[in-house]
């Protein structure tokens, strides 16, 4: 089993005191000396998916192993995978600086990406990273253009839309011919040409996909690793290239309820490598790029309960119970109807059970974190612990209603360390400007 196949991080106990445990830190301690809501990640889960996935593919390929950093990016996050021997996958200058400042070797990180900026891409040149994923033809011409004023030449990879359709949520599909990303698999020609006869600034060394997210059938990514195989023989042919480069993308899924049935990261190496070799084509060198099964099962999500309400429909009850955060700390069931699992942190094994529907505290219906769970029954006060937010939760966090973004702290062996601090209320207000004839 692999981590991503774990619903709870790897470390998850009841202590003596009859709290639940991550890390070694009592999760009710921690919601009292950093406040709720707070980001909880912790470390060894996090180190064990990474040793997973680099165990699954030792001795089958010469594998490079690229965080999709939009998971979660953070400085310390960064500390991390940089020690466990992963490259970075960026698709801002945002992700780009934050793992240059972590001290990255930036030539292990990729920039990806449908429309990057003048600005983004003189960024990435300055800082060396290792690779542009080139997406379009206007990303093409402006590269090559902008490398060219630099006086630099540029590894890239073609990205490209293999045309598969994939079984997971319309929005977090990407490899399908209807979808904003990449070139299509007949564009390819037009592109190869440009770069061979036009863009001498560019260095053409392999394509890249990403068929989407959460995906549980490895069908796909065998379809798609036979599709790139193909292309890559086909070009080298074509053009006398010597492409030896092929960037699968990411997206195994994770557990977040007991109806999702991930596959090992075991059984994931062995499709992709067989997929390969069914060719009998070498690519010397294949780069993966998973986010969600990375980070996600390494972190949860701390909140207290707050106020109640009990609705009557048609004579049947449902009882609201709503905690300090919502969709702002954790848009993801408002965006993709994902669902949760939670516990309650200061009685996790109480057997007094109640359905209860899990609100948020934002200004609208539609903010509910879960929708009817079982829990023990909740009152005022109450620490809630949801599982699997370690990926898309910070990352997508917003301001709505004026809120400040939540804590993170990683526990490791009874330590807890701040890795973002919680937002003020000057820090929110602290990029405004008032015109001067409006001040008071
Ligand atoms: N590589 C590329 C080019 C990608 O676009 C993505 C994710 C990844 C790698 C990482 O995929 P993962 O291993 O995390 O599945 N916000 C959505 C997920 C969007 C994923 C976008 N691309 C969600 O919360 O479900």
């Amino acid at each position: 089993m692999s981590v991503n196949q774990s619903l709870k991080p790897i470390t998850t106990s009841v202590n003596n005191k009859g709290h639940l445990e991550i890390g070694g830190c009592d999760l009710v301690d921690l919601a009292q000396e950093y406040a709720t809501p707070l980001y909880v990640i912790d470390e060894a889960t996090l180190r064990g998916i990474c040793r997973d996935y680099k165990k699954a593919f030792e001795g089958y390929h010469n594998i490079k192993m690229m965080y999709a950093s939009k998971a979660l990016c953070t400085s310390a996050i960064a500390r991390i995978l940089d020690e466990e021997g992963f490259g970075f996958d960026t698709v801002s200058a945002g992700e780009i600086y934050t793992v240059y400042k972590s001290g990255v070797d930036m030539s292990k990180v990729l920039f990806n990406g449908n429309n990057k900026t003048r600005k983004e891409i003189e960024l990435a040149l300055d800082l060396k990273v290792g690779r542009f994923s080139v997406d379009n033809f206007y990303e093409a011409e402006l590269l090559n253009k902008i490398a060219l004023e630099k006086g630099v030449k540029v590894d890239i990879l073609l990205r490209l839309t293999p045309g598969i359709e994939c079984h997971t949520h319309e929005y977090i599909q990407t490899g399908q011919i209807d979808s904003k990303f990449g070139f299509d698999l007949t564009q390819v020609d037009k592109i190869v040409e440009l770069i061979v006869d036009e863009y001498k600034q560019l260095n053409l060394k392999g394509v890249h996909a990403h068929i989407g997210s959460q995906i549980f059938e490895l069908k796909s990514f065998e379809d798609e690793v036979e599709i790139l195989v193909k292309e890559i023989a086909r070009i080298n042919e074509k053009y006398g290239l010597n492409l030896d480069e092929m960037n699968i993308g990411g997206g195994l899924g994770v557990k977040y309820t007991d109806k999702d049935c991930p596959p090992d990261t075991k059984d994931l190496a062995k499709v992709i490598t067989e997929a390969m070799h069914k060719h009998s084509v070498e690519i010397p060198t294949i780069y993966i790029e998973p986010g969600r099964s990375i980070i996600s099962t390494s972190g949860v999500t701390l909140y207290t309960v707050g106020s109640s309400k009990v609705v009557n429909i048609n004579g049947k009850t449902k009882r609201y119970v709503a905690v300090d955060g919502g969709m702002a700390d954790n848009p993801r069931p408002s965006m993709y109807q994902a669902e949760y699992l939670a516990d309650v942190a200061n009685k996790p094994e109480n057997n007094e059970k109640e359905k209860v529907t899990i609100a948020g505290r934002y200004c609208e219906s539609g903010d509910i974190l879960i929708n009817e769970i079982e829990l023990p029954y909740l009152e005022t006060g109450d620490v809630i612990c949801v599982y699997n937010t370690g990926a898309y939760n910070y990352s997508m966090a917003s301001n709505y209603n004026r809120v400040e973004k939540p804590a993170m702290v990683l526990v490791n062996s009874a330590q807890s360390d701040i890795i973002v601090n919680r937002e003020s209320l000057d820090d929110l207000i602290s990029h405004d400007n008032i015109p001067s004839r409006l001040r008071k």
